[in-house]
């Protein structure tokens, strides 16, 4: 059984505040949570408000585990299918490219029972770049191969070249790139261009506040005799430059899994998982006999405290990280900065995760440090 939650103590609150020289820290813990395993949890990676990606991942993966597949093929298989979705613009193929219009994937995955790692960075025309760090895993004595020679390498394995760009991802590039200044020679369209059903779709869905996410599926499973493994895969940062990678094929930053512990991943802002080796921090501190939950939430903390460069003028952060931890019994979290996002339509998305065991697919709130406030109009 999970550890019992309490509340966030006068201490908490106080070393809290201590460190976070911003105003409103909430820190809000989700409920006990039962653990079983087999267990796998992820990103939720929304599609709609009703749709989620990482419920069709968790989904996957589990019934590979619970057939007693491998549990690196359930957690790739299971983030394959976001991969392999083109409604999904923060992943694989649509998703957003760099600022040249070149889409640019990258990947890590890892397998706690050899504690070997591969990765994938800005890899092009290649729609499924888990698998190709799986084979960077599995037969190279290497962890990370990036650019032009990931492609090779994936070619050399007999992956096919794609075109990853669909009309949807050019269109949206298209449009950030003529309203990025007036002192171009790209000029806007107009309002036509945001009658475009795939530019509304694109800012109702992420606002005109942030209009560069940083999306990304991180799946992590532990298996019914306690092995542990995981992947994290995105396109990264939206309109990168050309060869930016963030956290998600760092291993220790987007990723990160040790079999007598547990395995963390993220989504959300990369540079600041970079500068904190943030999944394996929260590994380290459930070492250390943390919960998942309260690992992930005191490594969120670490983050805001030290990102001075990236906070609004109210002094609240200026960004959304999430972790996903899951320690060797089972025992689960999702940890957010904030506790959701508003779309420009005013709509709240509060921030969720997937999580897939004995008593079913399901997404669950996270924890949280901050509320979220409504943007005015
Ligand atoms: N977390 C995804 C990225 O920053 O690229």
């Amino acid at each position: 059984m999970a550890r019992g939650v309490r509340g966030p103590t006068r201490r908490d609150i106080i070393r809290s505040a201590a460190i976070l020289p911003v105003v409103a820290q909430v820190r809000t813990r989700a409920p006990a949570r039962a653990a079983s395993l087999p267990v796998v949890i992820a990103s939720a990676n929304m599609k709609s408000p009703t749709e989620s990606g990482g419920l069709n991942a968790v989904r996957k993966a589990w019934e590979i585990l619970a057939a007693g597949g491998d549990p690196v093929d359930a957690v790739v298989s299971g983030v394959n299918l976001v991969e392999n979705d083109p409604d999904d613009v923060t992943v694989g193929y649509g998703g957003i490219p760099n600022e040249e219009g070149v889409v640019q994937l990258d990947a890590s995955v890892m397998d706690g029972r050899t504690m070997k790692a591969g990765a994938v960075g800005a890899l092009e025309r290649i729609k499924n770049p888990s698998k190709v760090a799986r084979l960077v895993m599995e037969r190279t004595n290497r962890v990370f191969v990036v650019g032009e020679g990931a492609l090779k390498f994936a070619k050399a394995h007999g992956f096919a070249e794609e075109n990853l760009l669909t009309e949807r991802s050019r269109k949206i590039w298209l449009y950030w790139k003529e309203k990025l200044s007036g002192k171009d020679d790209w000029m806007p369209a107009g309002n036509e261009e945001e009658k475009d059903p795939d530019i509304r779709w694109y800012i109702e869905k992420y606002g005109v506040e942030d209009f560069r996410p940083q999306g990304t599926i991180n799946c992590d499973a532990v298996t019914a005799s306690g092995d542990i493994v995981g992947t994290t895969t995105t396109c990264g940062l939206f309109f990168k430059i050309p060869g930016r990678l963030g956290d998600s094929p760092v291993i220790g930053a987007g990723l990160y899994v040790d079999n007598d512990v547990g395995a963390c991943g993220s989504t959300g802002w990369g540079e600041g998982n970079l500068r904190s080796c943030g999944s394996h921090t929260v590994v380290e501190m459930m070492r250390q006999g943390k919960s998942p939950e309260e690992a992930a939430l005191k490594t969120l903390e670490r983050i805001v405290a030290f990102a001075k460069d990236n906070r609004e003028s109210s002094g609240r952060p200026k960004f959304q990280t999430v972790f996903y931890a899951v320690n060797k019994r089972g025992e689960y979290a999702g940890a957010s900065v904030y506790d959701g996002a508003y779309g420009s339509t005013g709509r709240f998305s509060r921030a969720k995760f997937a999580v897939a065991d004995s008593s079913g697919a399901r997404l669950l709130e996270t924890a949280y440090l901050f509320k979220k406030e409504k943007p005015s109009r």
